[in-house]
């Protein structure tokens, strides 16, 4: 029987050093996209896809992350006092119950599937989900969902696909793909940010995963791999070797790398437009932004 995906792990020690001078004081993940921080949007796709308890992996100078998730009672006062009831609901929708959350430190920066294994043993033998936090994925369904969904069919090892240009495949986890069957392809091999050369394919992988307990066993080798550090790439190619599938899967949405600040200002703009709200008068600027830019070329 295939088991439920309860546990998702959020490797969030990254020093954030691409939005230096801002991340000098705050985690990258506090940045916001309109009003709402990079966390909230990777934590509210957890839920949607049925996770129930989520494991933080930390490190120095995030403690802003680890408050962002308390209750806030002097908040909460004031805006009933308000009868702000939106803003009350929008606030009472980022509290996490007490038990559900954990935060397990990373004490060094070694690589991706280093941080990962940092959260070993609070994923025990279980299947578990994995959210980069950069990646932010505008979807329908939400990401992991349609991943949890493909995994209660097939087992084994599911991690989000996309297709780059092939100039870029570099800048990825690539897949060496057996049998396209559609949304989901099944895996013969994946290499860790390949010269463009050496790129087995122009399938990248997107930071969403559903692993089996086994990759944190293989994580335990401490194996360094491509830029020197331990990465959770290598170990789930280790799988193909150990005969347990690994699959790709092409997920419906679009996804911004906001670990870029192209990518940040790309979904700024797409999650502003995006808002009713804000609608009118965002795409009037643009709107007006554009011809200005136009009329000076
Ligand atoms: C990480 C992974 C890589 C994956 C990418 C997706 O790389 O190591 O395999 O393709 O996330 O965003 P990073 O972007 O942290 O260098």
């Amino acid at each position: 029987m295939k088991r439920k995906v309860t546990k998702a792990v959020f490797p969030v020690a990254g020093l954030g050093t691409r939005f230096l001078p801002a991340t000098k004081s705050i985690p990258k993940e506090i940045m916001t996209l309109v009003d709402r921080p990079l966390i909230q949007y990777a934590i509210d796709e957890a839920r949607a896809a049925g996770i129930t308890e989520f494991i933080f992996v930390t490190a120095r100078g995030k403690s802003a992350l680890e408050d962002y998730f308390d209750e806030s009672p002097e908040l909460e006062t004031s805006l009933k006092k308000g009868n702000k009831t939106a803003l009350l609901e929008t606030l009472r929708n980022t509290y996490m119950d007490s038990g559900t959350i954990a935060y397990v430190r990373q004490n060094r920066a070694l690589g991706l599937g280093h941080a990962v294994w940092c959260a070993r043993r609070l994923v025990g033998d279980e299947p578990f989900a994995v959210i980069l936090t950069d990646d932010v994925i505008a979807a329908e369904k939400p990401c992991l969902q349609q991943m949890a969904e493909a995994y209660a069919e097939t087992g084994g090892n599911i991690v989000a696909a996309m297709e780059v240009a092939p100039e870029k495949a570099s800048a990825y986890g690539v897949l060496d793909v057996a049998e396209d069957m559609g949304s989901l392809v099944r895996v013969k091999g994946m290499v860790e940010k390949p010269k463009m050369e050496d790129a087995p394919s122009n399938l990248a992988v997107i930071g969403r995963y559903i692993l089996s307990p086994s990759v944190m066993q293989t994580l335990n080798r401490a194996k360094v791999g491509a830029g020197g550090e331990i990465q959770l790439t290598d170990a789930i190619a280790e799988e193909i070797t150990a005969g347990n599938p690994v699959y790709g899967f092409r997920f419906r949405g679009h996804r911004f790398d906001c670990g870029s600040k192209a990518g940040f200002l790309q979904a700024t703009v797409s999650f502003g437009l995006a808002r009713e709200e804000l609608r009118g008068e965002f795409e009037q600027y643009l709107h007006e932004t554009i011809a200005v830019l136009k009329a000076a070329q």
